[in-house]
């Protein structure tokens, strides 16, 4: 079953929350809130208000996909707001096992998100800890931008490594996600597809794209 999660990153701020609800009636799975903090990626967006004010709105998880330095911050405030899922990235975080150790003891799941650069083995010592894995297919900070291709093989290498230590962690990815790079990515491994601009734009409605997007990569998977 492929997951499909509608990044509000490129919806209209100025009606987050309709069009929050317009992914959820289109049929998404999930919502994933971008968190930026124009430190660990250039851009800012929002925070846990955000968040708190989606929670009532749409009845689909809530997943928090936290780009800024210091998460360990801020995991009460988001957890609090309404998340489900918190996703940190590697990269921020020195105290990385403690940081999914504290999210779960906040009793909401674990993400971990790796930017183009980073290598798998990052992920090594926490894979116990870790509900998914979202391998990020374009250098964050952005909707908008194109996929990098040589994350396939990336998304690939993972699949085999969580295979082996018999693990069916999902595997979530992030960036430059439409109906073209979706049956690539669902064949190298991927389960959770989360797409921002090729949801939310001005070429199709809401629900157009999630239908393309779904119809993609087959009813069967
Ligand atoms: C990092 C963000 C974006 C967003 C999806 O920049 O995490 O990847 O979710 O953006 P699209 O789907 O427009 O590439």
């Amino acid at each position: 079953m492929v997951v499909i999660e509608a990044s509000i990153l490129s919806a209209d701020f100025a009606r987050l929350g309709e069009q929050a609800r317009q992914a959820e009636v289109a049929g998404v799975d999930a919502i994933q809130v971008d968190i930026m903090d124009g430190r660990f990626v250039p851009v800012i967006t929002f925070g846990p208000g955000v968040v708190r004010a989606l929670r009532p709105l749409v009845s689909v998880p809530l997943d928090v996909h936290l780009m800024i330095v210091a998460p360990e911050r801020h995991l009460e405030a988001f957890a609090d707001a309404g998340a489900d899922r918190l996703i940190v990235h590697q990269e921020a975080c020195p105290h990385f096992h403690r940081v999914l150790q504290r999210i779960h003891e906040l009793e909401i799941e674990a993400g971990v998100a790796i930017n183009p650069g980073t290598p798998l083995s990052v992920l090594e010592e926490v894979l116990d800890l870790t509900d998914l894995i979202q391998v990020m297919t374009v250098n964050p900070g952005w909707g908008g931008q194109p996929f990098l291709h040589s994350q396939l093989d990336k998304i690939r290498r993972l699949r085999r490594m969580l295979d082996e230590r018999g693990l069916d962690t999902p595997i979530a990815v992030d960036g430059g996600i439409d109906p073209t790079t979706a049956p690539l990515v669902v064949s190298a491994g991927a389960t959770v597809l989360i797409a921002g601009s090729s949801i939310y734009n001005c070429y199709a409605s809401v629900t157009e794209n999630v239908a393309a997007l779904r119809a993609s990569v087959g009813r069967e998977m």
